[in-house]
């Protein structure tokens, strides 16, 4: 069985995909923290982690860079990470997406009157509010600015995982004005091309109204427009970032159908985009404490526990019924992973990390996630 150190040796970026709420933060946090204890200098981008994780790992203080974690957590824990290095950072949506805009910008001039124009203002928020581009910009910057042996890019919460890779799309949209012409012709382009931002913006068009509103906009036009070359050039570099060999992705799911549909969708995707699968990551697996017990022993099960364990009926009678629970959710997810394999295909390293006892919320529990993540512990 391979490991995540195995899946990352020739690695520089990785890219960490997934349904919601699958463990795609914690798993990123985990492996960017394995990977500098083998003496890697990591930084991982992580968005929304919660707010405990935060918080262990010193990332509520922070701005829109990587900051250096003290290696002491690590070591507390019981990992330390000789001589790697674990850079943090957690993403900034809004200022990513405005130091873009900078970095496009010819001169000062111009980035401040974007920066300063009400409807890039509405709109920016709105666009960088889906999370999925500034991410990958963000990425970029890294990747060209920062000698980094590993770069970890978690991704957004989002309902659809594919919303990641759809993502460039709606920028390029955004900066042609093609979103807001349509919105404002009314059609439904517009809503689909902005996103959840669509609401937003409507709002904006409500408020601001007449004379103001036409040269707010014409400006805006005029100077997004002007940026679109060197955007165009970006979203290029990002995406042969994202095909570099040196780029994989590793796509997490928990054992339930719905989510591994998802990630074999996603799996699809990535394939016909040219983009390599490193290795699925199934979180969360239920560990089965009866895996050798037959359907005629479990019925046994509350009389050995009253002879055995001295249970009184009652209590042996409740702790029969969540052994057997357990067993079936074991027995559930082990059908599943298998048929994930098979799907997946066998070329497509597969990782089963089970439910821990506790959720991942401190170093401590980055470090026992590792422990299944990196074989030996
Ligand atoms: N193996 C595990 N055992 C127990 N709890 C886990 C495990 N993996 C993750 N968790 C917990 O599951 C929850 C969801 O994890 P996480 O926030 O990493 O998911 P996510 O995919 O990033 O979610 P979102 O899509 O909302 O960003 C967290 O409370 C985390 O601590
Ligand atoms: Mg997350």
């Amino acid at each position: 069985m391979s490991d995540v150190a195995a899946l990352l040796a020739e690695v520089r970026v990785c890219v960490v995909g997934g349904s919601g709420g699958v463990g795609k933060t914690t798993t990123s946090a985990a492996i960017a923290a394995g990977m500098a204890a083998r003496g890697r200098k990591v930084a991982v981008v992580t968005i929304d982690p919660a707010q405990r994780l935060a918080t262990a790992l010193g990332l509520d203080e922070l701005g829109n860079e990587p900051h250096r974690i003290d290696p002491e957590r690590f070591a507390r824990a019981g990992m330390p990470l000789h001589d790697g290095e674990l850079w943090a950072m957690t993403l900034d949506p809004k200022r990513t997406f405005d130091e873009l805009i900078a970095r496009l910008s010819p001169d000062a001039q111009t980035r401040e009157r974007i920066l300063s124009n009400r409807v890039y203002r509405e709109l920016s928020d709105a666009i960088a509010g889906s999370q999925e581009f500034t991410a990958v910009a963000k990425l970029h910057e890294l990747a060209a600015e920062g000698d980094w042996d590993l770069l970890v890019l978690d991704t957004p919460p989002s309902r659809n995982a594919l919303d990641f890779l759809d993502a460039p799309d709606r920028l390029a949209a955004f900066f042609e004005g093609r979103a807001l012409q349509a919105l404002l012709r009314g059609g439904g382009t517009g809503l689909r091309l902005l996103g959840r931002g669509a609401g937003l913006a409507l709002g904006l068009v409500r408020r601001v109204t007449g004379a103001e509103l036409l040269s707010d906009l014409s400006d805006f036009f005029a100077l997004l427009g002007g940026l679109l070359g060197g955007f165009r050039t970006r979203a290029a570099e990002v995406e042969a970032l994202l095909r570099a060999p040196t780029t994989t992705f590793l796509l997490v799911t928990s054992p339930e159908r719905e989510p591994i549909e998802e990630a074999l969708f996603f799996q699809r995707r990535l394939r016909a985009a040219g983009m390599r699968l490193g290795g699925a990551i199934v979180n969360r697996v239920h560990d089965d404490a009866l895996a050798a017990e037959d359907g005629a022993t479990l019925g046994d099960l509350p009389a050995r526990l009253e002879a055995e364990a001295g249970l009184s009926p009652a209590l042996a009678k409740l702790v029969a019924a969540a052994f057997a629970d357990e067993h079936a959710l074991a027995r559930r997810d082990a059908a599943n992973v298998a048929q994930l394999a098979e799907r997946l295909g066998a070329g497509v390293p597969l990782l089963r990390v089970p439910l821990l006892d506790e959720d991942v919320h401190d170093v401590g529990g980055l470090v026992r996630l590792g422990a299944e993540l990196f074989a030996g512990g």
